[in-house]
């Protein structure tokens, strides 16, 4: 019996030419630490238009090398938004860092300038090291903002652009590519297979800090430090590192990958403008991401604001009634504090947090969504919410 199609809340997208090149690469005498891996970060710094680009394993290496770049040590003070992905959270921790939530924009769920000034101030922060940003589904909110408040707290930005590559922010008169760190110090990207792009797992860091770029490549292999002379065996560890590399059958489909980023981001943004069309005027939903911000975003989910209580209903239930459908959505995130490795983070002054969360629900967006599951998905909604 043929399995029944799920509809995935994303999908990677392989062609012909990515399994032509990984077949290629496995060819080459060098399969890690190879030419591919340095063509990839090439090719990468020229899209991204940052002066370094560094391959590594994953998102969740991206940004751990980063913060070990940052010099995040003991006792420092971060601040994060409240609705992330946990990676941030758990690397600073790690760290023995010091972690302050920012509330969030409620429909958004992304952190605003005014709520990280919040944040400052709630918790009588005199030294801040270090603002993580990240951008809620692609959209690139409140880069300016975050960079006026670097500047009047001299603080560093790591961009945790895991879901943003491809997404781009206004500056004056023109387009800047998030990750070419013209308005922070650093930015991760992941490419996870829901990303993007994929390389399998993977992920990159981008900065136009030559100190920082020299101490990730060090920090990306165990901080050793290789003997100029070939012949020589000696070697020196002058950093505790680990091995974040990123193969060359990795870096050999991220080339590939990236030559088709403009036609994935573009064919996501006709879906979720159809989407939009639908949901815009339904008393009782709204949209996860601003209709009037110019910035061009990166499309990676599609997430509605649904008030389920308006609806006589829970997202449990809506979530169980779109599986059943085949239909698979996500919650994106639930609040950091909420897990017990964060439970005594200060929370109390997080006052959109709990209701984006309650709220919010990412429903399918991927490249190869036909029009007809993408109509199931509408239909089953409706359905489910009694929508005419
Ligand atoms: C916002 C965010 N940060 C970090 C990560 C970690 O990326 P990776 O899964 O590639 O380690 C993810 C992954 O989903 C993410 O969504």
């Amino acid at each position: 019996m043929k399995p029944i199609a799920r509809i995935p809340y994303g999908k990677q997208h392989i062609d012909s030419n990515d399994l032509t090149i990984v077949k290629q690469s496995l060819k080459a005498s060098l399969i890690t630490t190879g030419s591919y891996v340095l063509n990839f970060e090439k090719k990468l710094k020229k899209y991204l238009g940052s002066r370094y680009a560094l391959s590594c394993n994953s998102g969740t290496s991206a940004i751990h090398l980063a913060m070990m770049a940052a010099e995040i040590k003991q006792g420092d003070n971060i601040i994060m938004p409240s609705v992330n992905f946990v990676a941030s959270g758990n690397i600073a921790k790690m760290l023995n860092a010091n972690i302050f939530l920012a509330d969030v924009d409620p429909l958004s769920g992304q952190m605003t300038g005014t709520s990280v000034e919040e944040c400052i101030k709630k918790n009588k922060l005199k030294k801040i090291k270090l603002l993580v940003t990240m951008y809620l589904g692609g959209y690139p909110d409140n880069i300016t903002e975050f960079y006026n408040l670097k500047k009047k707290f001299n603080f560093l930005i790591l961009e945790d652009a895991c879901h943003a590559l491809g997404a781009s922010y206004q500056f004056k008169n023109r387009f800047l590519k998030i990750g070419s760190c013209k308005h922070s110090d650093i930015a991760a990207f992941s490419l996870h297979p829901l990303k993007s792009i994929t390389t399998g797992e993977g992920g990159v860091v981008s900065t136009n800090n030559r100190k920082f770029y020299e101490k990730l490549k060090l920090l990306r292999s165990h901080g050793i430090v290789k003997n100029k002379d070939p012949f020589n065996h000696k070697y020196n560890v002058k950093f505790s590192g680990l091995n974040n590399r990123l193969s060359d059958i990795n870096c050999a489909l991220g080339i590939t990958q990236l030559k088709k980023i403009k036609k994935f981001i573009t064919k996501k943004k006709l879906f979720s403008k159809y989407y939009d069309n639908i949901f815009k005027n339904i008393t009782g939903i709204k949209l996860g991401h601003s209709q009037l911000n110019k910035n061009i975003s990166a499309w990676h989910l599609y997430i509605l604001i649904i008030n389920f209580s308006y609806f006589k209903t829970t997202r449990l239930k809506f979530m169980k009634y779109l599986y059943k459908k085949n239909i698979i959505s996500q919650v994106h995130y639930i609040p950091i504090y909420m897990h017990s490795n964060f439970k005594k983070l200060e929370k109390n002054y997080l006052i959109n947090t709990k209701s984006y969360y309650d709220r919010c629900i990412s429903i399918p967006l991927y490249y190869d969504m036909s029009a007809k599951q993408q109509n199931k998905v509408v239909l089953e909604i409706k359905n489910f919410l009694k929508i005419k």
